[in-house]
């Protein structure tokens, strides 16, 4: 049974990658999760203000609330540049899978430089987080989509692996959008980021966050965008969100996924749990005759189906006015 798919100019030897997290902070996490199969591994973002602050060139339009100021200076104290770039090297000295180091940014601002310093650590390729809420009103469309190429020019100039860009799905024109950010010379697109959500506390009247992990509910939507972008972009596509085993692996796959990267289920089920989903998808293989997976690669896209209305708009239609139907 061959698992493997090509991703960013590598040759995975599994599509699942562990995405980007606390985990991927740890040597002995990354260890395991190698060990039990993942394809390749995300480390823990790095976050533009960490840089620009070591480099004492964050402005003060970064710190609109004191308490961000508080919290980026005691997370700046306990995470250093230089045990970022520690972890690229061991990690890539202690697994025999690429390494993707990974940068949380939102401006194209003096930071970038860092990306050239990553590269030199031994990373094997680079994910920018591009993580901007469009949250100001006087902030307008275009003007964000310019941030994403800007970044994206930016750090190609200065670097020669491999780039991924994770980007969010809050653009009004998403399909557009995605063509655009997929011909700028970036090897692949995860799609999409995932912002917690703020919840109200009705006892103690206040707003926090919630939902710092996913549900398999969220799958829905990375499905359906790299359903009807497969063979349009032109690059590679990894589903990132509400992955949790190795069915929904397989339906991301078939849609027209490269690779999927899990965080949630990691933390829910310990890196073993990757031995499982593996399991699972070699078992609906046998199943179903399927030798390669990368044989099945879109299979089930938008343009590969015989009703590709199945993504769109008339099924809204359909579901939302037949009340029948919709139980
Ligand atoms: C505890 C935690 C920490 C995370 N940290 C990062 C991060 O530093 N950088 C990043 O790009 N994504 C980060 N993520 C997001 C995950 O990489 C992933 O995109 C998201 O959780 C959705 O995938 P999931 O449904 O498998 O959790 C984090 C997720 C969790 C749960």
């Amino acid at each position: 049974m061959d698992l493997s798919t090509n991703y960013m100019g590598f040759k995975l030897k599994s599509p699942i990658i562990a995405g980007s997290s606390g985990m991927t902070n740890s040597i002995a996490e990354i260890v395991k999760l190698a060990k039990n199969g993942v394809g390749a591994i995300v480390l823990k973002s790095i976050f533009e203000e960490q840089i620009l602050l070591e480099a004492n060139s964050l402005r003060p339009e970064y710190l609109t609330h004191t308490e961000a100021n508080d919290y980026i200076n005691q997370y700046t104290r306990h995470h250093s540049l230089d045990d970022y770039l520690k972890l690229i090297e061991t990690a890539q000295k202690e697994v025999d899978v690429p390494v993707i180091a990974s940068i949380n940014c939102a401006t194209s601002v003096e930071w970038v430089s860092f990306a050239k310093t990553i590269e030199d650590a031994g990373a094997d390729a680079l994910e920018l987080n591009i993580f901007i809420l469009p949250a100001d009103r006087r902030q307008k469309g275009e003007h964000i989509e310019k941030i994403y190429f800007d970044i994206i020019r930016e750090v190609k100039e200065r670097v020669s692996i491999p780039i991924a860009v994770k980007m969010s799905p809050y653009f009004s024109g998403l399909a557009n959008m995605i063509f655009n950010l997929s011909i700028r010379g970036i090897k692949a697109l995860v799609l999409f980021n995932r912002f917690y959500s703020p919840d109200v506390d009705l006892k103690k009247l206040d707003v926090h966050p919630t939902n710092v992990f996913s549900s398999p509910k969220e799958n829905g939507l990375p499905l359906r965008w790299i359903g009807m972008m497969a063979g349009e972009a032109r690059c590679d596509l990894a589903a990132a969100t509400g992955i949790h085993d190795g069915e929904t692996v397989i339906k991301n796959i078939l849609v027209g996924a490269h690779a999927v990267q899990v965080a949630s289920v990691l933390y829910k089920k310990g890196p073993e749990y990757i031995r499982t989903m593996i399991n699972d998808i070699e078992n609906w293989m046998a199943n179903n005759k399927v030798d390669t997976l990368e044989g099945i690669i879109g299979k089930l896209s938008q343009k590969n189906i015989d009703n590709p209305v199945v993504y769109e708009r008339s099924q809204f239609m359909k579901y939302y006015s037949d009340y029948k139907e919709t139980l």
